[in-house]
């Protein structure tokens, strides 16, 4: 089981109705996502401390807390400039950001409340700033795709490692998934 980045997003941009108009909304707000990164950098990972077992995974390393940083900062800012206008680039970068949370095993029950944090407090920064509040709807699209790039990586890889280690098809990993529900 495995999905192509570039399809997936393109599917998400449909299903979330991420128009032309979120896009050049974000893209004429990326010098306020710059500006802001650090803020929201800072309020994310303070989040995250006050959660043991997500502060924990994030002291893991010495030097990954202050790497990770730097990271959230290029990803917020790439929500809004797109990378390639939301195309090749960007969707493969947001599959291979799936893939560094699923091998230190970061789940869904994570990664939802800390997106829905990211939005609370760039909701919070946009209403200080006079902020429309279109762009708030545009990034909120936005962090939903992000969001389920991580998600479906979680569970892509985890079937894939079951298919691989049983010799299961996925066709028959799907029935057993589907008809196990009592
Ligand atoms: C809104 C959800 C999240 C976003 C957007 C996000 C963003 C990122 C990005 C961009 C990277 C770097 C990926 C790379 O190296 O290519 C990363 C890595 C990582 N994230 Fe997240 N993250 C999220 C949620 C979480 C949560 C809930 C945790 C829980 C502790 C977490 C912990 C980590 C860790 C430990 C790394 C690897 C750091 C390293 O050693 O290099 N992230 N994240």
């Amino acid at each position: 089981m495995s999905i192509n980045p570039r399809e997936f997003i393109e599917t998400l941009i449909k299903r979330i109705d991420f128009t032309q108009e979120d896009r050049a909304i974000l893209k004429s707000q990326a010098d306020w996502g710059k500006q802001i990164a650090p803020d929201m950098a800072d309020h994310f990972y303070s989040y995250l401390g006050s959660d043991p077992e997500m502060s924990s995974i994030l002291n893991g390393t010495e030097e990954r807390i202050h790497r990770l940083h730097k990271t959230f900062i290029e990803w917020f800012n790439e929500m809004f400039i797109g990378i390639d206008d939301w195309g090749n680039d960007y969707s493969e970068r947001r599959w291979r950001i799936g893939l560094v949370h699923v091998k230190i095993g970061i789940g869904p029950q994570h990664v939802v409340p800390a997106m829905a944090t990211v939005i609370h407090e760039v909701g919070k920064r946009l209403e200080a700033d006079g902020k429309d509040q279109t762009l708030l709807d545009a990034l909120s699209k936005i962090c939903m795709i992000d969001l389920a790039f991580i998600d479906q990586a979680y569970i892509e890889v985890s079937s894939a490692a079951i298919i691989q280690e049983t010799g299961w098809t996925e066709a028959l990993f799907k029935r057993m998934v589907t008809t196990s529900v009592r």
